[in-house]
């Protein structure tokens, strides 16, 4: 029995490990990162991409097991990145000036060119391109969205902080940070945060991408307060105010945060919720439009 036990613990290991694909020579890799695929079987015509980061001390590999889309993107053809971090305790770069500016070649410049070799190698859909992340991925979540507005269409994002809270931080991790910013004193008008984002970018005229970010009223790691942060940013940006709480969605003890019509930023405040709050993939596919 204790033999039959593991085998199907092994099994299951390694097939959920082996659905990865590692990618190599995909383009300039500036902080010297690293990629993996989760390429469905049947891969749309021009498929989505959704790119989704570990938290700190994590892999891509250990992201896949977590925030698992395989189902979806099985039934809708499209393609997860999963890319790691090695420096920093595997934290993403969400504090040096190459990072936060557009063509910076730092950590999101590279980010960005997987999603280029993505979207050149499967003729991926530009205007259907998405990240997500838990942690300091969601902290590059909101990085990725502020400086490459032009390559993401929306994100998703769980218990992280607004882009350029750590701006001039010496590190991204939570032995290298400035703690300010994680403990929630990094506090600014949405206008103020807005003003420091379009400076990642000053070229850009565009619109930005649509946002959704969750976070545990519990949670003393990235503290709570930056959840209403990244509202005030993204509202500002976005150009929608608040307009109503919806309790109890998408389940008991967390709201929704609706701003404007809700199609372009909802906040989900999840009561009692530490850090960080599960990955919730049918929420995160359903707000790319993938569902
Ligand atoms: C935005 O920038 C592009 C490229 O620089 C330019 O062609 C366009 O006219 C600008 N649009 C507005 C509304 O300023
Ligand atoms: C909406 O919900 C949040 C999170 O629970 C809360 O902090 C805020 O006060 C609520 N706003 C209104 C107008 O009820």
């Amino acid at each position: 029995m204790k033999s039959i036990n593991l085998i199907i613990g092994l099994t299951a290991l390694s097939k959920s490990y082996a659905a990865l694909t590692p990618v190599t020579n995909w383009g300039e890799n500036p902080t010297n990162l690293d990629m993996a695929l989760y390429v469905p079987a049947q891969v749309a015509e021009s498929p989505a991409i959704i790119l989704a980061l570990h938290y700190c001390g994590g892999t891509g590999q250990a992201y896949y097991q977590t925030a698992n889309y395989d189902k979806y993107a099985d039934a809708k053809g499209f393609i997860v990145i999963y890319p790691s971090t090695k420096k920093d305790s595997n934290c993403w770069d969400v504090a040096s000036e190459a990072s936060l500016s557009h063509d910076g070649a730092g950590d999101s410049g590279g980010l960005v060119n997987m999603v280029k070799y993505v979207t050149e190698k499967y003729n991926a859909d530009p205007t259907k391109v998405f990240a997500t992340g838990s942690s300091s991925g969601c902290m590059m979540t909101n990085v990725l969205l502020a400086a490459y507005p032009d390559v993401f269409a929306a994100g998703s994002c769980y218990s992280g902080v607004a882009a350029t809270c750590l701006q001039g931080s010496p590190g991204s991790s939570p032995m290298s940070a400035d703690p300010t910013c994680a403990s929630g004193q990094n506090v600014h008008t949405g206008e103020e945060w807005a003003e420091r984002v379009k400076a990642m970018y000053p070229e850009y005229n565009g619109t930005y991408p649509r946002m959704q970010t969750l976070h545990g009223t519990a949670d003393t790691f990235v503290n709570y307060p930056n959840l209403a942060e990244q509202l005030k940013e993204w509202s500002a940006l976005l150009g929608v105010e608040f307009s109503k709480n919806v309790t109890n969605t998408p389940q008991s003890g967390y709201t929704q945060m609706v701003y404007g019509d809700g199609t372009k930023l909802v906040g989900y405040s999840a009561s009692g919720v530490g850090h960080t709050v599960p990955v919730h993939p049918e929420l995160d596919v359903a707000w790319f439009g993938l569902d």
